[in-house]
């Protein structure tokens, strides 16, 4: 069948239909989430951390990106492959933020980019929408400003929930066809997706949110420390850390291989 497209998108909120999104870095896990009929994949700049082995996603660059967007659109065939635009790729201009959508387009086949902020990227927005690029806005805790918001900590609360408002309507306006929220109070995520037309995707952002996106290795249980917002599905370090072991233990003993794993 065919990709998911930002129509179908936009026609789950007329109905008022909850839908699952997850980040995905490579092919292979790609293909089991879009067999188990993931709509959405987000190859996020959380690589940087999940992939890559760095304390924040600031590392990373298009570069970097863009092979592992590539790998999750050739093993995929009916998701929508959304790339996150990484830190510096996009703030200095609406020329860059085009330059850097078009390659994620061009060379990985990505349909849809990410980028944070709100009014402060509104030109960037306008740019890449008035090309033709579907862009999903981030609010709330956006981790590429880590520095400023000194730490990983709830946004949105008091008086900045106005603000949050305010820029989820302005990219609405804008053109974006989606807006994540991460790490808000429940209430504001609430009126916010009340107030748009688009679609809010929620992480750490209550049960009131059209849609709800969590990073794989989170929700699989890879992750050693993973945010209160996490709800963990399965325990795989604890599998894989099992698999392996009775994989070593069956070389070492010479248990494996076996005849039935071995030609002759
Ligand atoms: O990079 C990422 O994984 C994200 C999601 C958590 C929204 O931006
Ligand atoms: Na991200």
């Amino acid at each position: 069948g065919r990709r998911v497209t930002v129509r179908d998108i936009s026609a789950a909120k007329e109905r008022g239909e909850r839908w699952p999104m997850v980040t995905a870095y490579d092919a292979m896990t790609a293909r089991v989430f879009d067999e188990a009929g993931i709509p959405v994949m987000l190859v996020g700049d959380s690589a940087a951390m999940v992939v890559y082995g760095y304390d924040s996603t600031l590392p990373v660059s298009v570069d970097d990106l863009i092979p592992l967007t590539a790998a999750v659109v050739r093993g995929s065939s009916r998701a929508m492959v959304v790339a996150d635009l990484p830190f510096g790729s996009y703030q200095s201009s609406p020329q860059q933020a085009l330059e850097s959508a078009a390659r994620f387009m061009k060379e990985a086949g990505a349909h849809a980019v990410k980028l944070e902020g709100g009014r402060r990227v509104l030109p960037q927005v306008e740019a890449l929408v008035s090309a033709g690029i579907p862009v999903m806005g981030h609010l709330g805790l956006t981790p590429q400003s880590v520095n400023v918001f000194g730490g990983y900590r709830v946004q949105g609360r008091g008086q900045s929930g106005d603000e949050l408002m305010a820029d989820a309507k302005a990219l609405e306006h804008a053109g974006a066809f989606a807006v994540v929220l991460e790490c808000v109070p429940a209430d504001l995520a609430d009126r916010v997706t009340a107030a748009l037309s688009v679609p809010t995707i929620g992480i750490g952002a209550g049960p009131a949110c059209d849609a709800q996106v969590l990073v794989w290795q989170d929700l699989m249980g890879l992750t050693p420390h993973p945010a209160k917002f996490v709800k963990k599905y399965f325990d795989l370090a604890t599998e894989m850390n099992h698999a392996v072991r009775a994989f070593a233990d069956e070389v070492v003993s010479g248990a494996f291989p076996t005849p039935e794993h071995t030609y002759r």
